[in-house]
């Protein structure tokens, strides 16, 4: 990896910082989500990975401190001259599913004509359709594939990812596919963050015996996912067709005794009681299609983050989509995800998922940039390092071509990110 850069970016026409409004603990909620922190003709400082210098230009021009650090950096300095241009955090997409190896596309066309996820899941089609591939595939096959997933993502504007395994359902496919998101991160110049989740769902040798399935992922998987690093996270899919709760909760104890966080894919299809998972203080439930009243209350009070994954109805054509309104209007704090994944979601594009957010939840465009950003940083624990644009956090940034930021959820299905800094290194894209 290049040594880290360091870069003036000025003329920012609209920097959106998202800092605290009023230095709250915890992810934003209700009318806070709205709170972009703008500064209009500014100017961010990055050294050594780090933010160390936001404000207006004309001040950062003005400033001794920053005038003396561009010029002792003034051989390696990058300048980037915004020319009025949007700048936000970089986004955080804290639900993706990049270790596959081949589109579905038979799911996507049976589904046209008329089969629901739970008919083509059935007849051997979802998830476990594609297993054979990343079983037979090598590491190095399946971390090309998570390489140019990263750097799609990257292209429109994603600096840090969650990264799923999941489609492998044996212990050694499992590793096998943690340690080709470790390789695939390895060479990417976001941040990766691994999620194992070895429960997506009981693989057919298991049919009917889901128990066993479930002591293998508790005794061995996570064990072994622990030990060697490979993981920060670990997932469920709670669901009739995946997880029952009380294995949900059975393989939380074993996420939890062997120090790992969990979060889980909860009312996708049905409704999912999520009080008794609360008592893990997962980082976040997501998709949340069904959720009770009193569930909604309960959240409200807890800093586990509702991650919304609206590609996923828009690809399979679910009219209803998550209460997004409910959930904001109720204290609830909401993150944005786009689920990448070959099933139900094959996006790597966080506008698109915003624009869905705005044109089909009805969250105002400064709501879905808090819920892709910062909160997104909050539903994988690193809010102390990603999703705002403040002095001491990581220099990740992404600028758009537009005047306005209500315009990055309005031009759908082009994409309008120029450039990203991640960590520190400027990457441009034209
Ligand atoms: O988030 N719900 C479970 N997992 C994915 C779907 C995976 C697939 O269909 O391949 C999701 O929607
Ligand atoms: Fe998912």
């Amino acid at each position: 990896m290049p040594k880290q850069e360091t870069s003036l970016l000025v003329n920012i026409g609209q920097l959106l910082t998202l800092r605290s409004p009023a230095a709250k603990p915890g992810p934003r909620r209700g009318p806070d989500l709205k709170e972009l922190g703008i500064i209009k003709d500014a100017a961010v400082l990055c050294l050594g990975g780090k933010i160390v210098s936001v404000g207006t230009t004309k001040d950062a021009l003005r400033d001794s401190w920053v005038k003396n650090t561009i010029k002792k950096n003034r051989k390696q300095i990058t300048e980037v001259d915004c020319s009025g241009k949007v700048v936000l955090p970089g986004f955080v997409d804290s639900h993706t599913h990049p270790v596959f190896t081949t589109p579905r596309l038979i799911d996507f066309e049976k589904r046209i004509t008329g089969a629901s996820y739970e008919q083509i899941a059935a007849a051997g089609g979802g998830i476990r359709a594609s297993i054979a591939g990343v079983r037979n595939a090598t590491v190095a096959d399946l971390a090309s594939h998570v390489t140019h997933a990263l750097e799609q993502m990257a292209a429109h504007g994603t600096t840090t990812v969650e990264a799923k395994s999941g489609y492998g359902l044996t212990l050694e496919s499992e590793l096998k596919s943690l340690r080709a998101i470790r390789e695939a991160a390895s060479k990417w110049p976001g941040t990766v963050v691994a999620t194992l989740l070895g429960a997506h769902t009981v693989p057919k040798e298991f049919q009917g015996c889901s128990q066993k399935y479930v002591e293998i992922v508790c005794r061995e998987m996570i064990p072994r996912a622990t030990r060697e690093r490979l993981a920060q996270f670990v997932d469920v899919f709670c669901e009739k067709v995946a997880f029952s709760p009380q294995e949900t909760e059975q393989i939380f104890v074993a996420a939890e005794s062997n120090g790992l966080a969990v979060r889980a894919h909860v009312g996708q299809l049905s409704e999912t009681a999520l009080e008794p998972l609360l008592r893990f203080n997962p980082a976040s439930f997501d998709h949340l299609d069904y959720a009770s009243d009193g569930d909604i209350l309960q959240l409200a009070k807890h800093d586990t983050v509702a991650t919304l994954v609206p590609g996923v109805n828009y690809f399979l054509g679910i009219k209803q989509y998550a209460d997004a309104r409910r959930l904001v209007d109720a204290g609830v704090p909401v993150a944005l995800a786009t689920d990448y994944n070959p099933g139900t979601s094959p996006t790597t594009s966080m506008p698109m998922a915003m624009s869905l957010a705005c044109t089909q939840m009805k969250l105002a465009p400064s709501e879905a940039i808090a819920a892709a950003t910062l909160n997104g940083a909050w539903a994988l624990r690193l809010a102390g390092r990603k999703g705002s644009i403040e002095a001491g956090k990581d220099a990740d940034l992404a600028i758009f071509d537009a005047d306005d930021y209500r315009e990055i959820p309005y031009w759908f299905g082009v994409n309008r990110c120029v450039m990203t800094v991640m960590n520190g290194r400027v990457v441009s894209r034209k």
